[in-house]
């Protein structure tokens, strides 16, 4: 059965768009598969500052609309992604320079003409990305926001998407907060959440990316750290879900014992995740990418992987049906 259709949350995909390589727009069975299985979609590149504004001040908002009207028009809500993060900010930005009131004007200009422009087309925003260190004891990561407004850019980023789009639901979004590397990060975006929950500055939400692979982090970690967000009242998205196996390398092809692997897994995954998080928290699961040839892993890790739902032939792998059973479990 098609994913959406055994749970009442949203169940997405990331995809590129127009002009990149394997584009939804241009892939008639990548859209098969967007439409049978997800009722949401997230732009895996197309709404980062770098693509829409391209140069100060200028905005170019023609791939994301493109795939936002795809979605709008196929009965997919969009997930926004993301407003503020270090990287993929565009060339010009790299180069800029000036005093802290200088970065919060770009800061503001862009928050205010992108969440605008959208309003009322996107489910959610991505506000803030992965502005935590891995590791104590410096909190925040040095980006190019912290170093030259410091801290204080992240409630401001938040303030500012609220104000722009005013019914969207707002996450902070971050990745190796599931356990793999210590309790101590998530802590620290939560001693935000808590800081920002107690002041009333609008944040809704906690995506965990979720780029894991078949033994970290363990379950009972996830199950520890989705609690730990549970309790604080928010929603709780899954991200950006895939699955590595070949950490090792010592694969040339997905292997059937791998693939039953990875199946275990992503049942395991969708199951800790419907018995920790109640009905009200669920802000969906979100998969980052469709087929295992358009994963960023190979690229990014210079290895052979096969991280997602479906093979590069557009077949269906084992583990979407270890998903749809871990999801069935409802
Ligand atoms: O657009 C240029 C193109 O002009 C150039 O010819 C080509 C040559 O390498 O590069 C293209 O840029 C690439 C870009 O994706 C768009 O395709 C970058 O090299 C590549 O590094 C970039 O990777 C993206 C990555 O974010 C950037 O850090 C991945 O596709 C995307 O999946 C990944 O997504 C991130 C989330 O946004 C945040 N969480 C982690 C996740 C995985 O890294």
């Amino acid at each position: 059965p098609p994913l959406s259709s055994l749970v009442d949350f949203p169940v997405g995909a990331a995809v590129p768009a127009d002009p990149w390589p394997n584009s939804l727009l241009q892939s008639p069975q990548r859209q098969a598969l967007m439409e049978r299985h997800f009722n949401s979609l997230t732009a895996e590149n197309a709404m980062k500052m770098a693509y829409l504004q391209p140069r100060p001040g200028e905005f170019d908002f023609t791939h994301a609309d493109a795939l936002v009207n795809y979605a709008r028009g196929h009965n997919m809500i969009v997930h926004g992604h993301a407003l503020v993060w270090h990287t993929q900010t565009a060339k010009w930005m790299d180069e800029q320079t000036g005093p802290a009131n200088e970065f919060t004007r770009i800061l503001d200009r862009h928050i205010r003409t992108v969440a605008g422009h959208f309003v009322g087309r996107l489910k959610s925003w991505d506000v803030v990305n992965e502005a935590f260190t891995d590791e104590t004891p410096s909190d925040y990561r040095d980006t190019i926001w912290y170093r030259n407004i410091g801290a204080g850019y992240i409630e401001r980023a938040f303030k500012l998407a609220h104000q722009a789009d005013p019914k969207a639901e707002l996450y902070y979004n971050d990745y190796d907060i599931s356990g793999m590397i210590g309790p101590a990060k998530l802590d620290r975006v939560l001693a935000m959440f808590d800081d920002f929950l107690a002041r009333g500055v609008p944040i809704h939400g906690l995506g965990f990316q979720m780029h894991i692979d078949t033994q970290e982090p363990t379950l009972s970690d996830i199950e520890e750290a989705f609690s730990k967000a549970v309790a604080r009242g928010i929603k709780v998205r899954i991200s950006e879900l895939d699955i590595a196996v070949n950490q090792s390398e010592q694969y040339q092809q997905l292997t059937p014992e791998v693939a039953q692997l990875q199946r275990q897994r992503y049942q395991d995954v969708a199951r800790v995740y419907l018995q920790t998080v109640p009905p009200a928290q669920r802000g969906g699961i979100t998969l980052w990418g469709l087929t295992d040839a358009d994963s960023w892993i190979p690229g990014f890790r210079k290895r052979a992987d096969w991280p997602l739902l479906f093979d590069a032939d557009f077949q269906a792998k084992p583990a979407l049906t270890g998903l749809a059973e871990g999801l069935g479990a409802a």
